[in-house]
């Protein structure tokens, strides 16, 4: 006889379920990783707007950047130290964690040469690359 309540009541009791999980979820902490990992997005995507409408001739353009590259590497830098929460206690995961960051630091060192040879194709290039590598560490790491 109340089937129909009880359905309406489970689904409403589901919804407050949800979306109180979500609250949860969006006032959990995050972790350090995370949180430079927030940075190393913001390089990221300055670096591809800039070079997206940059003329490298520009010096200013140029600068930006490079001031942007070389916060990416310092943050990469620091993302190095910091262990994936998936890959805690894998002594083994970690050591091929930090050679996939240590190819995101050489490609920061690679753009910057190339924004210094006002290279803008080979700029460009770096970027598909530290693209790449986004991809396979978050794959493997994330
Ligand atoms: C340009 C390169 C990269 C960009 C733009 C990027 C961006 C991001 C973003 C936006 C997040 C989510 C952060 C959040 O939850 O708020 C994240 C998380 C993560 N990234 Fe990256 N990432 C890059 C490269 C890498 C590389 C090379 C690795 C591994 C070698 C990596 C490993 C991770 C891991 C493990 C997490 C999860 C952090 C945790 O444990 O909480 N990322 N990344």
């Amino acid at each position: 006889m109340n089937k129909g309540k009880g359905t309406v009541g489970a689904i409403k009791g589901l919804a407050i379920v949800v979306v109180a999980g979500l609250g949860l979820g969006a006032a959990l902490p995050k972790t350090q990783l995370a949180l430079i990992m927030g940075k190393i997005v913001l390089d990221y995507k300055g670096i591809q707007a800039q070079l997206a409408t940059a003329q490298l001739s520009d010096p200013a353009k140029a600068d930006q950047v490079i001031t942007l590259a070389r916060d990416l590497k310092e943050n990469a830098l620091k993302a190095r130290d910091l262990v994936p929460t998936k890959i805690t206690g894998n002594a083994t995961e970690f050591v091929a964690y930090q050679v996939k960051i240590d190819e995101l630091v050489k490609e920061t060192v690679d753009l910057e040469a190339a924004v210094q040879a006002k290279d803008v194709v080979a700029a460009r290039a770096v970027v598909d690359r530290m693209t790449t590598t986004r991809n396979e560490g978050h794959e493997r790491f994330k």
